[in-house]
């Protein structure tokens, strides 16, 4: 089973795709215990359409969460579109440290993966407050990126999404850091298919993904709850995919007390390898640059 905790948006959003996808029965879980209930209901009715018999319950009660393989924390403020994702931090990080201490007491060994932004902050005080091992609690941030990068590759050659390969790492945010040398389509490096200018062009257009969505529309939906349905999937199938995901980080890359996004093996375990990539120099420099971010910004977090 998997907990979904938070039925706004981007909560029932996932929890829907969790449920279409045939992945596992769902609890949702709000303090608004009428939207939860509302959600699961509508999700119910679809049921019959998605040919999908599993339970789907909405409830404020968090030992409803027992016996979860999966806890998936979505609760909290959303940002405006004058905001940065750090805006949210203090405010968010109250929600976050009250919701995981319920997680700790009613589903003690369940993989636990963070949403609410700033999602890499909001991963590594999770960490610090559970003492959950590192292989069972991270965030899903850069994995969002990385398909908004494939998608602007693919659009800007013409091609399939399907065939277009591409990591982001780093902060889930302003400095995070697309990885151009390790992009292909079908196999081909994807720098020897884009000019410098379209490279620039992707890359920016990646950073402000999130953000142009928000200016339009107000939040980010469909993209975010899809990226957490196949992320659930890799974990309760075993599938092992390799995806960037903020993870707590002990020497890796050069550093350690920060969680951020890098490439892993995403499996039964949850966080089964962290792959060390080689990167140039342009890259390490910027990679480092974006742990630093995030480190300031843990640095200056209120109690
Ligand atoms: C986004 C939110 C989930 O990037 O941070 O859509």
């Amino acid at each position: 089973m998997i907990t979904v905790i938070g039925a706004g948006k981007v909560g029932s959003a996932a929890a829907f795709d969790i449920l279409r996808y045939k992945i596992s029965d769902v609890v949702l879980i709000d303090t608004n215990e009428k939207a939860a209930q509302g959600e699961a209901l509508d999700m119910m009715q679809a049921a019959p359409a998605i040919e999908f018999d599993g339970k789907i319950r909405g409830t404020s009660d968090f030992k409803e969460m027992a016996g979860s393989e999966l806890v998936i924390v979505t609760a909290g403020l959303g940002r405006r579109p004058d905001m940065t994702r750090f805006d949210l931090m203090n405010t968010n990080a109250q929600i976050v440290k009250t919701i995981v201490k319920q997680v700790v007491k009613y589903a003690p060994h369940c993989k636990l993966m963070i949403v609410t932004n700033p999602v890499d902050i909001m991963t590594f005080i999770s960490y610090k407050e559970t003492g959950f091992p590192r292989t069972r609690l991270f965030g899903m941030g850069n994995i969002l990126d990385s398909m908004r990068f494939r998608t602007y590759i693919a659009n800007e050659l013409g091609v399939s999404r399907e065939d277009t390969r591409g990591l982001v790492i780093g902060e889930h945010g302003d400095s995070m850091v697309p990885l151009f040398e390790y992009a292909s389509v079908s196999g081909i490096p994807a720098t020897s298919l884009l000019t410098e200018e379209q490279m620039d062009k992707i890359y920016h257009a990646t950073v402000t993904s999130g953000a142009d969505v928000i200016q339009l529309k107000g939040s980010t939906v469909y993209a975010p709850g899809m990226v957490i349905a196949i992320m659930a999937d890799a974990i309760l199938t075993g599938r092992n995919r390799v995806m960037s995901v903020s993870t707590c980080l002990c020497g890796e890359y050069g550093t350690s007390e920060v969680s951020i996004g890098v490439p892993v093996v995403l499996g039964k375990k949850g966080v089964e390898k962290i792959i060390e990539l080689e990167l140039s120099n342009k890259t390490k420099e910027r990679f480092d640059k974006s742990v630093a971010v995030v480190k300031e910004a843990i640095a200056a977090l209120k109690d």
